[in-house]
C-alpha cells in the first residue's frame, strides 16, 4: 500500500464527514500490518461532547473487528471539506495512536494538491504516557 493511496481513501472518507456544527471535514485512512484499510470521519453531535474525530473512528472500527497491528494512517481536513494546509492528528488522537502503535507508526498529513508530510508517532508525542 502506497502513501498514495492511502491518500486517496482518506480523501474519499473525508467527503463522509458529518460536521454540521463546525463545518470542519476530517477524513483518515488507518493501514493495518496486513494490509487491510478502515477508513473513518468525524461524527458530530448537537451536544458536542460526544463528537468524534476521524481518526478515533478508524481506530475504533479497526479494534472492534479485531485489528491492532498498524502501520501507518494518512489525515486530511478542512473547512467545508477543503483542504488548504495539513490537519494535524489532535492529541487525544495521538494518545488513541499511543495504545495500540510503535514509535515509528507512520503518520502522512495531506497538504493541498499531491503533497503531504510524513511523521513519526514519536516526533508527534515525544515523552507520551502510556502503560
Ligand atoms: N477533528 C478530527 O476529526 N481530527 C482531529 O485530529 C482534529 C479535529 C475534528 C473534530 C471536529 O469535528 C472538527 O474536526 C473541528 O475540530
Amino acid at each position: 500500500m502506497t502513501p498514495e493511496k492511502l491518500i486517496e481513501i482518506a480523501k474519499n472518507a473525508m467527503t463522509r464527514a458529518y460536521a454540521p456544527y463546525s463545518g470542519y471535514k476530517v477524513g483518515a485512512a488507518l493501514l493495518c500490518a496486513d494490509g487491510t484499510v478502515f477508513s473513518g470521519c468525524n461524527i458530530e453531535n448537537g451536544a458536542f461532547s460526544p463528537s468524534i474525530c476521524a481518526e478515533r473512528t478508524a481506530f475504533a472500527k479497526a479494534v472492534s473487528e479485531g485489528y491492532r497491528d498498524f502501520t501507518a494512517i494518512a489525515v486530511c481536513g478542512g473547512k467545508d471539506g477543503i483542504i488548504s494546509g495539513v490537519f494535524p492528528p489532535c492529541g487525544v488522537c495521538r494518545q488513541v495512536m499511543r495504545e495500540f502503535c510503535k514509535d515509528d507508526f507512520m503518520i502522512y498529513m495531506i497538504d493541498v494538491g499531491e503533497g503531504y508530510e510524513t511523521r513519526t508517532l514519536k516526533e508527534l508525542l515525544p515523552d507520551s504516557f502510556s502503560l
